[in-house]
């Protein structure tokens, strides 16, 4: 342990607290719990420890993202007032960062202003897979001195190449659209998995059009990867057409297990199999754990503070 690490600390909210303790034991860091109470009308009453370090780090995962925003200016503006002067974010998922361009005139780019929002408070954001699509660095969406961006898709096909290990077939990887182009490509290459990517036409929240890619899946073991199942539907529609097409079987891995409302059961009822995700939403379905990789990024942030 050095300096850095020893003068950091780790604050999270109580519903955050088995992820925060993995990441405080990789990084060797004390976790605080900021104290919450909501008052009868939902105004909300938080509370720090009275002194804090000079560096300090706050993990907030913002899935339901619009009371956590709140939260987020209360306790980092209060954070500088009780002794801290460098605040990280570790964001886990970084919601708003699909709305980054108007498409109707008066649109809110909602990406540009929480981005914004986010860099009034903290010195650095560090985030796992942020949905970049339109804009090349995550810098651009939250103009932070250190923006950081790390990826579950090494560590998905990790766990892919360790569940196809027992057959002698390798599975196929397919993205569920021209976006997850990127994750595929980190995770095929990490295992020398073949791969292909669908184009996906979005006509509402739950209404996609899918058309798979120019692949022979017939008799192949597919798995759909991507960064986020919200409403499940990409990742029910992709499905649907490989196995009509042939495949033997298609599983599921995303780094963000958002799997809002009844998600889970439109993926299984499409013919899915396994279905796995990354820590960074808590969900039954994790089964790889990011604090590691978030813990040296931490170091490597606190560290880059302390020269
Ligand atoms: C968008 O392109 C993302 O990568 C996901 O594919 C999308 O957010 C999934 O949304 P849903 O599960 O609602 O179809």
């Amino acid at each position: 342990m050095n300096d850095a690490h020893n003068a950091a600390l780790l604050l999270c909210f109580e519903e955050d607290r088995a992820s925060a303790q993995r990441i405080a034991t990789a990084a060797a860091m004390d976790v605080s719990i900021i104290a919450r109470h909501r008052f009868p009308d939902g105004e909300l009453k938080l509370r720090l420890p009275s002194v804090l370090p000079a560096r300090v780090v706050f993990l907030r995962s913002l899935d339901y993202p619009n009371e956590k925003l709140i939260e987020l200016l209360l306790v980092a503006r209060t954070a500088r007032t009780l002794g801290a002067h460098h605040v990280t974010l570790v964001a886990p998922y970084l919601a708003y960062m699909r709305q980054d361009i108007a498409f109707q005139p008066g649109e809110v780019v909602s990406q540009r202003v929480v981005g914004s929002f986010l860099a009034d408070l903290f010195d650095a954001v560090i985030t796992v897979d942020p949905h970049l699509h339109r804009v090349a660095t995550l810098q651009e969406a939250v103009p932070v001195p250190q923006a950081i961006v790390l990826s579950g898709a090494p560590l998905l096909a990790d766990l892919i190449a360790t569940h196809h290990q027992p057959s002698s077939q390798r599975p196929l990887l397919v993205g569920p659209d021209e976006e997850s182009a990127q994750w595929l490509a980190q995770a095929a290459a990490s295992h020398g998995f073949e791969f292909g990517v669908c184009r996906k036409v979005r006509n509402g929240d739950r209404d996609v059009h899918t058309t798979l890619p120019d692949l022979n899946v017939t008799g192949r073991c597919v798995v759909l990867l991507d960064d986020i199942a919200s409403s499940g539907h990409t990742l029910a529609g992709a499905a649907r057409l490989l196995l009509a097409a042939g495949a033997t079987s298609v599983d599921v891995a995303v780094t963000h297990a958002l799997f809002a409302g009844d998600a889970l059961q439109v993926i299984k009822r499409a013919g899915v199999g396994q279905v796995w995700s990354t820590d960074c939403i808590a969900h039954p379905t994790n089964s790889v754990s990011m604090a590691p990789v978030i813990a040296t990024a931490l170091s490597s942030t606190l560290l880059c503070q302390n020269t």
